[in-house]
């Protein structure tokens, strides 16, 4: 009889699962994939951290602010926004277990709240395209100086020869463009592959890797730099040099170096098993991505210090000041090689991260496979990333510039200062206020002292301070 045949029965399931699995009200399914561990779930989240925002951003945005009080004002909004919002987006994603868009759109649900809160979940899928636009093309500069360097382009350079290799990059739009293309194709076929076998598999070899490479630049940096210098100038806190727009660019770089505000964390905590704690575990996530960010701070003020250069040089700090730095060392082929491979790394296990909650939402709901859906996310992203592309060079004059700012600059303004401070700002209310305080206990299985911390944080601190520093930056306060 017909309805028994495989193929008969098979269908059936399958509609069975997907009925069930649109079922808001139903529990939890168990469609969604999981991690196989909980390190894996560790090192894909440290991997979605640790990226161009720390190697590269971290250390020229300091350079810009002046050094050690921008540094503070960054790790209260780490100690005081980031480490809450980071629980509370593992805690949204392991609870609901299905993409950013759709886990709020279940609680808020759950939660007795209204639908508005899926913004959340937009935004983010938004924010991960503006954001993968630029990464990109970053990230491919720095697979283009893997290959400078390893071929001793810089060895002996001068001041001006390196700025001329940089300019000679960055002027050039085909180049960038293959740089950019490649990079791009490299992140969709891991997310295509899936969470254990793409994203798993790739970041438990990459990190390891990548924390022995910093390791050795931090040696590098201590035997033959002015370590002394370096540490000073990152711990030193002059005051003098904090402007309004400082604490706005500390506290943005807060979210984007932990990835937060956008989902990325949240989808990554949705394949996070049942029983593991998230407290401990964001603990161990914020304090390595901190860690990185001062360890590559270590690597490279030094070097600057040590060859007479300047800090200040904006985001060709460590694509010019610091290839003439290693072109003065001996060794210095060798490690700037080894340097950009690890900047190239870091970027290859965030940017991942900001195509999966796109991706999971559109093949979760069976919009198309996943395989299809990397491809699409990454197409559109790749599109926008021709924008940035032209930022540096045949749109780089005045006339297409916006206050005074790029196209590239305004997508990483508009998404790191603004997109995901807000995001973060509305999963602390959702969260701290639109749910019910039973859920965040179930969730996160804590001491009631312990999570009457995190329930100040979320419910006060992190949501003021997000506020005051906004209505700060628009000069309301
Ligand atoms: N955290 C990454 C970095 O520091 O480079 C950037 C990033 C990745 C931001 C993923 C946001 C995100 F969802």
């Amino acid at each position: 009889d017909a309805g028994s045949t495989p193929a008969a029965s098979t269908k059936y399931d399958r509609a069975d699962d997907s009925a069930r699995y649109n079922n808001y009200e139903g529990g939890v399914m168990s469609l969604h994939a999981q991690w196989s561990t909980r390190l894996a779930f560790m090192l894909a989240a440290i991997g979605s951290a640790v990226g161009l925002g720390n190697v590269w951003k971290f250390p020229y945005i300091t350079g810009e602010n002046g050094g050690g009080a921008f540094v503070l004002v960054y790790l209260l909004c780490i100690a005081l926004i980031g480490i809450p919002v980071m629980i509370a987006e593992v805690m949204l994603g392991r609870r609901a277990q299905r993409s950013p868009i759709s886990t709020m759109q279940v609680l808020a649900k759950e939660q007795g709240a209204s639908g508005f809160w899926q913004i959340v979940g937009w935004s983010g899928v938004f924010a991960g395209f503006l954001i993968l636009s630029f990464y990109s093309v970053i990230a491919g500069w720095a697979m283009a100086y893997v290959i400078e360097s390893a071929s001793g382009t810089f060895n002996a350079i001068s001041g001006d020869g390196s700025g001329d290799v940089f300019g000679g990059l960055i002027g050039d739009p085909q180049r960038l463009m293959i740089w950019h293309t490649l990079f791009m194709i490299m992140t969709v076929a891991v997310v295509a592959r899936g969470i254990r076998a793409g994203i798993e598999k790739l970041v438990v070899i990459l990190m390891p890797l990548l924390l022995v490479m910093l390791l050795i630049l931090v040696a590098y940096a201590f035997n033959s730099g002015e370590f002394g210098r370096g540490l000073a100038y990152l711990f030193s806190f002059d005051f003098s040099k904090l402007s309004t727009d400082s604490i706005i660019v500390a506290m943005g770089h807060a979210f984007f170096t932990l990835s937060l505000g956008m989902g990325a964390i949240m989808v990554y905590g949705s394949y996070m098993q049942k029983n593991t704690s998230i407290g401990s575990s964001v603990l161990m996530i914020a304090i390595a991505d901190t860690v990185v960010a001062l360890l590559a701070g270590l690597a490279i003020f030094p070097l600057v210090f040590a060859n007479g250069l300047e800090p200040g040089a904006g985001p060709g700090l460590v694509f010019v000041t610091l290839p003439t730095a290693f072109g003065a060392m001996p060794g210095g082929q060798f490690f700037g090689t080894v340097f950009f491979v690890l900047l190239v790394i870091a970027a290859w296990s965030s940017a991942i991260s900001l195509v999966e909650p796109a991706v999971a939402w559109l093949s979760e709901r069976d919009i198309m496979s996943r395989v299809r859906a990397s491809w699409m996310i990454g197409l559109f992203s790749w599109i926008l990333g021709i924008g940035t592309v032209l930022s540096f060079n045949l749109w780089s004059g005045d006339e297409y510039k916006v206050m005074g700012k790029t196209f590239f600059d305004l997508k990483d303004y508009l998404a790191s200062n603004i997109m995901l401070p807000l995001g973060g700002l509305l999963i602390a209310l959702f969260v701290g206020w639109a749910a019910k305080a039973s859920m965040s206990k179930d969730e996160l299985n804590l001491s009631s002292g312990t999570f009457n911390l995190f329930w100040l944080a979320i419910r006060f601190v992190a949501p003021l301070g997000v506020a005051i520093i906004f209505l700060n930056a628009v000069g309301l306060l």
